[in-house]
């Protein structure tokens, strides 16, 4: 088999089987095929799609790129949780701590930055020494020994997907479902999920940008799972405005500290509680929603949610003093509070754009392997719905460069439009 072939039967509409997926993908994984060809696959994937046969056989195939984690013995339910991606989605930092301190242990393989999107373990790399590439074994025995892991998965659980997730942030080929599904499918497989909570985001900031190609996106998924022997639940939430106020490394850190202290902006804390809910639910630690909620909603407010997220920045060696004293972490050099420059409703912020104004801004990547710029991003201090006065303080930036902030406002400013008329608040969540 030539991996051009396979490239041009795919451009050209072909279905690919089984063993031309797999020579594909462990192929690449053992650097025997190139960047620019699974760039050039990668994009034929996106353009011709694939059938769900083929999602399925990709995610296999990712997810056996490596080892599979065998969790029986160490959690009785092994619970997971992923996020199809957004623009200040911090989700996981506050929900694994707060999931935990109720007493199901949780252990996740999260990803870093694509496209507009931040990723989580670049997030938990604001946290000086905290460590994203703990080995298979180590990964093991923090579950066991704490309840709960927060890693990279950089080591030897679907390689294959670390791979092509890092090629695809910067050759345009995110937003197709076969790859997002088998990505995510696949490294949920591999940490040995038995029970997976999907956050499917739809709207503006996200890959998938309506309801109906969000629900696409979650029947794939849930379709995998069930294929491959793991409960799944979908949860399809709103992302055409981003979560919460912080957009941007160190401050999403800090604002989901303010979560796991019982504070944070409403939004983002009422999502929170609701997919600890759902895992929790899941995970068989609660059996319902209402008193799944209340076990999570009593982990904040009596501090054992904050402890286990401090246990887990010490166990992975982070410098826990720096989540004490969040104060403490790195500082942007241009702090700019920006005016609101006319008085009304808000009727977009425009989390796309938002996204991609802190990816320029030095948050994200524009070659694969950039340096992140921990402390530079937005506080976006509005949501739709509500009404603003002229002069009011609009949103915050946080910037090392004069030009590059100079650049963001202008962007941001635009990201925000106003209405006359009254305009309702977006939901969370979509049935
Ligand atoms: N999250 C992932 O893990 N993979 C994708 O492709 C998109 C979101």
């Amino acid at each position: 088999m030539r991996a051009v072939d396979i490239i041009i039967k795919k451009r050209d509409r072909g279905e690919l089987s089984r063993e031309e997926i797999d020579f594909f993908v462990q192929g690449y994984t053992r650097n025997e095929i190139t960047d620019y060809q699974a760039s050039a696959w990668a994009m034929a994937v996106l353009l011709n799609g694939m059938t769900s046969r083929e999602t399925t056989d990709l995610t296999l195939s990712m997810a056996h790129s490596g080892q599979i984690l065998d969790l029986s013995g160490i959690v009785d339910v092994a619970v997971d949780k992923h996020s199809t991606g957004g623009v200040g989605d911090k989700t996981t930092l506050a929900v694994l701590p707060i999931v935990a301190a109720c007493g199901l242990p949780c252990g996740k393989m999260s990803g870093r930055g694509l496209g507009f999107s931040g990723g989580t373990l670049d997030k938990l790399e604001s946290i000086p020494g905290y460590r994203v590439d703990l080995s298979t074994d180590e990964f093991k025995k923090q579950l066991k020994e704490i309840g709960i892991v927060l890693t990279g998965q950089s080591l030897d659980l679907a390689p294959a997907d670390g791979k092509f997730y890092a090629l695809r942030d910067v050759t345009g080929t995110v937003q197709s479902i076969p790859l997002i599904a088998s990505s995510i499918m696949s490294k949920k497989i591999a940490a040995g999920a038995s029970a997976i909570v999907l956050d499917v985001k739809t709207g503006l900031g996200a890959f998938m940008q309506t309801l109906e190609e969000a629900r696409q996106l979650a029947d794939t998924m849930t379709a995998i799972g069930e294929l491959a022997g793991r409960k799944v639940k979908t949860l399809l939430s709103d992302m055409n405005q981003p979560l919460g106020f912080a957009v941007g490394n160190v401050l999403e850190v800090k604002e989901a500290i303010d979560v796991l202290h019982g504070g944070g902006p409403a939004d983002f804390r009422e999502h929170c509680l609701v997919a600890c809910a759902h895992m929790l639910v899941l995970g068989g630690r609660a059996v319902d929603l209402a008193s799944a909620r209340k076990l999570a909603d009593a982990a904040v407010e009596n501090g054992s949610a904050f402890e286990k997220f401090r246990q887990l920045v010490v166990a992975q060696g982070g410098d826990v003093s720096r989540i004490d004293s969040p104060e403490s972490l790195e500082k942007a050099r241009f702090v700019e509070t920006v005016p609101s420059p006319e008085s009304g409703f808000l009727s977009q912020v425009h989390a796309r754009l938002i996204g991609e104004a802190s990816v320029d801004l030095g948050a994200g990547r524009a070659r694969k392997g950039d340096p992140i710029e921990h402390a530079v991003g937005f506080e976006i201090l509005h949501k739709i719905g509500e009404y603003v006065q002229a002069g009011e303080a609009l949103f915050i930036v946080h910037a090392n460069d004069a030009g590059k902030l100079k650049n963001a406002k202008e962007t941001v400013l635009m990201a925000h439009l106003f209405s006359q008329e009254a305009v309702n608040p977006l939901p969370l969540f979509y049935n």
